[in-house]
């Protein structure tokens, strides 16, 4: 992965004081006026029903979206840099090139094919998949691998609710995550250069993926997931680094054992399996002490300390107890 210098969005691309209003708050000042409540200079980011291109039923899911526990109520990165700096190297290696070259994707009709040490195995339409499952909204940091982090609002459902469905067998010890494979729709994908091997494959240890925090998202700031974020379906792991949060899941199989995940075949010696955020483990390139919370520019980069697994140790620290996490970083 390219470490990251400098910014492309400047401070004008983004709107300062855009605050994003969830469902009830929306709601709220809908009912008695927006103009009532929001101060003009506030821009709200719930974006038009128009501008969203899922499915109705999708649509519906996402916005009956409860609030939970476990959300940060830190400043949220501004929609534009969610939506506009992305790592999907499927549309290419620029943060700009997802936004840019994702919008020939179309992520619908989708489905999801569930295969390995589990019960109930098949391929399955995403309404079927998700029908039933409560939508929750969950800020949490994202901190990349490339030191750079954002306080993202997800929708999504919990990891565990959707994973229990197909029954998995007592021998699976591992959950493998695949995104999509479409060169004709994916120009990273058809680059006789391209960084890493296609499909991207991505894995968890069982317990990780059944751990209340991980989501599987299927939406972002009230609406369902932009194709740069991963429509439209992507896996959240809040306290590993981003690389872990696989997007536009097409494949998820039950194993015995730890799968070759993309980055570790790419570079095993700088990038783990577990990959949890650790400052006291630098990156063989870089140091992971620090990372620049988005936006960030040139003359105030915005750096702020890097907390052991990104802040959720309370939550995940027993997971790995015993572990030597220099090695089974
Ligand atoms: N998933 C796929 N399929 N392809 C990718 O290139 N990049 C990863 C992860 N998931 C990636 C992916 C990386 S490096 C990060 S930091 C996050 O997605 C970025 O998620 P975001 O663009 O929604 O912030």
């Amino acid at each position: 992965m390219k470490a990251l210098i400098t910014n492309k969005l400047t401070e004008h691309s983004v709107t300062p004081e855009a605050v994003y209003l969830n469902r009830r708050q929306w709601l709220k000042a809908s009912a008695v006026g927006a103009a009532g409540l929001l101060a003009p200079s506030m821009k709200a980011v719930e974006v038009a029903p128009g501008d969203d291109p899922a499915p109705p039923w999708l649509q519906s899911q996402n916005k009956q979206a409860s609030p939970s526990s476990f959300s940060s109520t830190e400043k949220l990165t501004p929609y534009e840099y969610v939506t506009g700096y992305n790592n999907f190297y499927e549309f290419g290696t620029g943060k700009d090139d997802p936004e840019k070259y994702g919008q020939d994707f179309n992520p619908h009709p989708w489905q999801v094919t569930v295969s390995g040490l589990a019960e109930g195995t098949g391929t399955f339409d995403l309404e079927d998949l998700l029908k039933g499952l409560a939508v929750e909204e969950r800020i949490y940091r994202l901190r990349c691998v490339e030191a750079w982090s954002m306080v993202i609002p997800w929708l999504g459902v919990p990891m565990a609710a959707l994973l229990k469905r197909f029954k998995p067998l007592s021998g699976a010890q591992y959950v493998t995550f695949e995104s999509v494979y479409r060169p004709e729709e994916m120009p990273g994908q058809r680059s006789f250069f391209g960084a890493i091997d296609y499909p991207y494959i991505e894995g968890l240890r069982m317990d990780e993926a059944m751990h209340p925090l991980t989501l599987m998202a299927t939406g972002v700031y009230g609406r369902s997931l932009p194709n740069q974020n991963g429509a439209p379906l992507r896996l959240v792991v809040p306290w590993k680094y981003g690389f872990k949060s696989i997007k536009s899941i097409r494949k998820i199989t039950f194993t015995d054992r730890a799968p070759q995940t993309t980055w570790q075949k790419s570079n095993a010696r700088e990038y783990g399996f577990y990959a949890n955020v650790n400052p006291a483990v630098d990156h063989p390139r870089w140091s992971q002490a620090e990372e620049r919370r988005l936006p960030s520019t040139l003359f105030a980069s915005n750096r702020v300390p890097t907390l052991p697994f990104n802040g959720y140790a309370d939550a995940v620290g027993s997971l790995y107890r015993g572990m030597d996490l220099t090695k089974y970083y």
